[in-house]
């Protein structure tokens, strides 16, 4: 490479310039001095990644080898759960998962508004009807109450989302699947190492789904997937789905003549004859290419040996920030479930207007702008997006406490694990700050 090209080279990667939209970076140039930026990283890497990363480098495979098949079992047993299947993110791994569980046209699958679109997105692709049941106003989670009060003869299964790193209250959701023959989703993209009652997330519904993004508590190069089940009759039907519905030929199976050659059954030795593979549809269902890579699965494996340490750091920022803020009139900390272990993959503060006198937008500006501290709003209700309005199927208020008892009031912290004490003195002491400076 010449000098000018690598000069041209660096000049273009100022860093500043990003893809991906809301999964790149909030940073715009407007003036603020941020002190505490949202940021894109949920985890910590180092030697250990590197290590992974060359690793997998030196091997002859670079996807669904060695290190994707000890992901998985590592997985499986620090999530208390019979089967681990990586794949290439949460989403494709939740398509999956509507495929193997039978969700099929025009079926009714019961969703929480208060996720990300791909909850939702899963359901649609099957062409089924995400129906959505509001939510438990401290959890922010699915409540089971409202849960059964969608239920209908058409209502294939329950999709729940962990909200924030907090398991949904899964005793009464699974008592209600069985009573009505549903299948349950966990998405556990908030919920890495996360428990209820002593059960891991991913390890109580028929199926989990877990999320490697940036963003999360946990991540194989800023992207990945994995899907959890103790169901063993789903084991095949989900590697087939994964890798484009491949099956081992069966070797009982008669052979055509091929090439001129006619053979009746497949040679161990000359493994190719008839063929490397079958193809087969899965309850009439055609798969994709959703397989997770050995580079990412190496730095999986890196990350799941911290993830005790990640997630108890969080857990540790989490409750200094709650004491940080506690006492400030119109300001509502998290809440803890007594039932469960908290991964604090969102730290969700709510502002209450009428205590403070002032809105959750005008508090969140001025924490903002007054005092660098960048917060974000996870989750407008999934309705309300104009492709879901489109159905005509959902009214404005579907769901009052996720619209109006949430949406308004609610908004996230910077929460990682490389924040520092001082970063959060500056956050509570900038949240004391804004509330006094909006209080009316
Ligand atoms: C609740 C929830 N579900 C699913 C996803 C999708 O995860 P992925 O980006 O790995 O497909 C996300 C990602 O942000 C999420 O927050």
């Amino acid at each position: 490479m010449t000098a000018a090209i690598e000069e041209e080279k660096d000049a273009k990667f100022t860093g500043s310039e990003t893809e991906g939209g809301i999964t790149s970076s909030y940073a715009i140039e407007d003036g603020v001095k941020l002190k505490v930026a949202y940021s894109f990283f949920g985890s910590i890497y180092d030697e250990d990644e590197r290590a992974m990363i060359e690793k997998a480098l030196g091997q002859d495979t670079l996807t669904m080898g060695p290190l994707t098949t000890e992901f998985q079992d590592a997985f499986a047993k620090k999530h208390g759960v019979k089967h681990a299947f990586a794949c290439s993110n949460c989403t494709t791994g939740m398509h999956l998962a509507m495929q193997v569980m039978g969700v099929r046209e025009g079926d009714e699958v019961i969703v929480t508004p208060n996720t990300f679109i791909a909850t939702s997105l899963v359901v649609l692709k099957q062409k089924a009807i995400p129906v959505y049941a509001d939510i438990d106003p401290r959890t922010f989670n699915i409540d089971p109450k409202q849960i059964a009060k969608k239920i209908t003869p058409k209502t294939k299964a329950i999709s729940v989302v962990h909200y924030g790193g907090q398991m949904c209250d899964m005793d009464p959701i699974m008592d209600l699947a069985r009573k009505h023959g549903l299948l349950v989703l966990e998405d556990c993209a908030h919920a890495h190492n996360a428990a209820y009652k002593g059960r891991k997330a991913g390890s109580v519904g028929d199926i989990g789904a877990f999320s490697f993004h940036s963003l999360k508590n946990m991540t194989t190069c800023g992207e990945g997937g994995m899907l959890t089940t103790n169901r063993d009759e789903w084991t095949k039907k989900i590697e087939m789905l994964r890798c484009m519905n491949l099956t081992h030929w069966d070797p009982a199976r008669k052979a055509w003549a091929w090439g001129g050659m006619s053979i009746e059954k497949t040679d161990p030795v000359q493994y190719w004859i008839p063929s490397h593979f079958d193809i087969d549809d899965v309850d009439g269902e055609w798969g994709n290419n959703y397989r997770m890579n050995e580079v990412q699965a190496g730095v999986g494996l890196a990350q799941l040996r911290k993830l005790d340490r990640l997630s108890e750091k969080r857990r540790e920022i989490g409750r200094k920030i709650t004491e940080g803020i506690s006492g400030i009139k119109g300001i509502t900390p998290v809440y803890e479930d007594p039932n469960g272990e908290h991964v604090y993959h969102l730290y969700t503060l709510c502002v209450e207007e009428e205590e403070l006198g002032a809105g959750r937008d005008e508090f969140l500006l001025t924490l903002y702008r007054d005092f660098g501290v960048q917060g974000i709003l996870h989750y407008q209700p999934t309705y309300h997006f104009t492709g879901l309005r489109k159905l005509g199927r959902y009214a404005d208020n579907e769901c009052p406490i996720a619209e109006k008892f949430f949406y308004k009031r609610e908004l996230n912290l910077p929460m990682h694990p490389r924040l520092t004490d001082a970063d959060i003195e500056t956050m509570c002491a900038g949240i004391r700050g804004a509330a006094e400076k909006v209080r009316r």
